[in-house]
């Protein structure tokens, strides 16, 4: 080695893991840069992300560290750089990412130097990897949930090397904090306070892909969400598997309710949501903050699986079905504006219609604004994949049909309660469909579309609701 390597070697041994990504990031940029004489222009890249809001903060990790590179980010996947930021939640998910492989390989054979790379959860699963080995040799990179922030660096190996590099870790304790990130939306943002699960319910496949539960120090969150509105963010959403289990495992213990106090009193901060609270966890105290907030949205999002008793038992949810309702009922009274929303699992090894109707029992009750109905899909390495009694195609399609129409009915019939009333709306874009209208966000979440200038957008403003399509608004600016 020569003596200059020797000391760039040791000096990247003594850095810290976000001064070393920093340093790949320039290396990066090396190569990205030789790419750009090369082709003439600015190497292009596009992030495409599978799966939830923690997925979708992940790649804006991704899509900041590619930009520092000098990638200039775009939406279409004849990219130079394409990478695929997947989910493993069900079936149909992984799916789907093969699927579109097909369609990227036929891409890179008409533009030979195109880079193609695979992380996120369903990387997780060794059988994947072995598929991928097997199939789709012309993928470059792939790595998995542990070692996302070395992003930069596996970017670096990847230019290095002329074969596919993989780099899929078992697990990871650590939380590297300050690195770059791209954001979708200038005025919103996701922040990660959790990573990982322990809640190990039977059919769910993410305590396995995203390894055990870990907090982050709430100074690291203050600072980031201050940060954030220093830059223009008014709403935030606090992410994590389970934020009621929030602060358990921190040397300094604190709960999500403490949690969302500290976030309360940021200055500037107009908007604060959470995503995703486990029922078994919801405490009083974080009704009462919730309640006694001038920030928290009116909205929660608390899955329910299943209304049978003996299902969730299976499932390992470890609620009943009077324990669910009766926390509902509490959060209705203390909070009679909120949106409640929930998931549902229909088809869970064992289910019987009488299970079903215990959970059109509770979507009566409970009486959702939405709820996202899912068949269950069985994920291998799952406790509820080696149950017996696994619920014939029609039946579960039975059973699904019969809780979608009451979940629908039940939405339509909430959502429509606002009618009349003039609410803030947060403007997020101009309307898909048509361009003289903005769209926009109430506090329970739900969506309004009105007339208004582009300039609003990022803004709150007061909307009269005056008309009521289903599950949607239409209405009128008042200011
Ligand atoms: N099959 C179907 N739905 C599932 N979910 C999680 N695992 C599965 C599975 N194996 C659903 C749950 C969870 C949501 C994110 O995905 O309802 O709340
Ligand atoms: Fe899956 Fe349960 Fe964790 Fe949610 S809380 S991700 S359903 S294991």
């Amino acid at each position: 080695m020569e003596q200059k390597d020797q000391i760039r070697t040791n000096e990247i041994k003594d850095m810290t893991e976000t001064q070393r990504q920093l340093f790949y990031i320039e290396k990066a940029a090396m190569y990205v840069q030789g790419l750009k004489e090369e082709l003439g222009r600015r190497p292009t890249c596009c992030v495409t992300t599978f799966g939830c809001q923690m997925n979708a903060r992940d790649s804006e990790k991704l899509a900041g560290i590619l930009e520092k590179a000098g990638y200039l980010l775009i939406d279409e996947e004849d990219a130079d750089f394409v990478i695929y930021n997947t989910c493993t939640v069900r079936d149909n998910a992984n799916q789907r990412v093969y699927g579109r492989l097909g369609h990227l390989n036929s891409l890179k054979k008409k533009m030979p130097h195109k880079k193609i790379a695979l992380c996120g959860c369903m990387m997780q699963e060794p059988s994947v990897i072995e598929k991928i080995r097997k199939s789709y040799g012309f993928v470059d990179l792939i790595f998995g949930t542990h070692n996302i922030y070395k992003f930069a660096e596996l970017l670096v190996k990847m230019f290095e090397s002329d074969g596919m590099v993989i780099d899929i870790w078992e697990d990871t304790d650590k939380i590297v904090e300050d690195l770059p990130v791209e954001r979708k939306y200038p005025f919103k943002s996701g922040i990660n306070i959790m990573f990982g699960c322990n809640n190990f319910c039977s059919y769910c496949i993410v305590p396995y892909v995203r390894g055990r539960e870990r907090s982050r120090i709430p100074k690291d969150i203050i600072r980031e969400i201050k940060a954030l509105v220093a830059d223009g963010v008014v709403e935030v959403m606090l992410l994590g598997q389970n934020v009621n289990s929030y602060g358990k495992n921190l040397e300094e213990p604190m709960t999500f309710a403490q949690l969302l106090r500290e976030v309360e009193n940021i200055e500037g901060l107009k908007r604060i949501r959470f995503m995703t609270s486990h029922p078994k966890d919801l405490s009083d105290e974080l009704i009462q903050v919730m309640k006694e907030s001038k920030k928290i949205c009116r909205h929660l999002h608390l899955p329910l699986q299943s209304g049978s008793t003996r299902i969730l038992q299976a499932m390992n949810r470890r609620y009943t079905k009077e324990q669910y309702l009766a926390l509902a009922e509490k959060i209705r009274q203390e909070i009679p504006d909120i949106a409640i929303t929930t998931d549902i699992i229909v088809g869970f090894p064992g289910e019987m219609p009488c299970d079903v109707d215990e959970t059109i029992d509770v979507i009566k009750k409970v009486k959702y604004d939405n709820a996202f109905t899912f068949i269950y899909s069985k994920r291998t390495g799952t406790p509820a994949a080696a149950m017996e009694k696994q619920v014939p195609e029609a039946v579960v399609k039975e059973g699904f049909d019969r809780v979608l129409k009451v979940v629908q009915d039940t939405a339509r019939e909430q959502v429509s309660r606002l009618l009349g009333q003039t609410l803030e709306a947060l403007v997020e874009e101009v309307n898909e469909h048509d361009d003289r209208l903005l769209t926009g966000r109430l506090s329970n979440n739900t969506i309004v579309h009105f007339e208004g200038e582009k300039s609003l957008i990022g803004q709150i403003v007061p909307v009269h609701l005056k008309e009521c399509r289903g599950f949607y608004y239409f209405g009128e600016m008042t200011i």
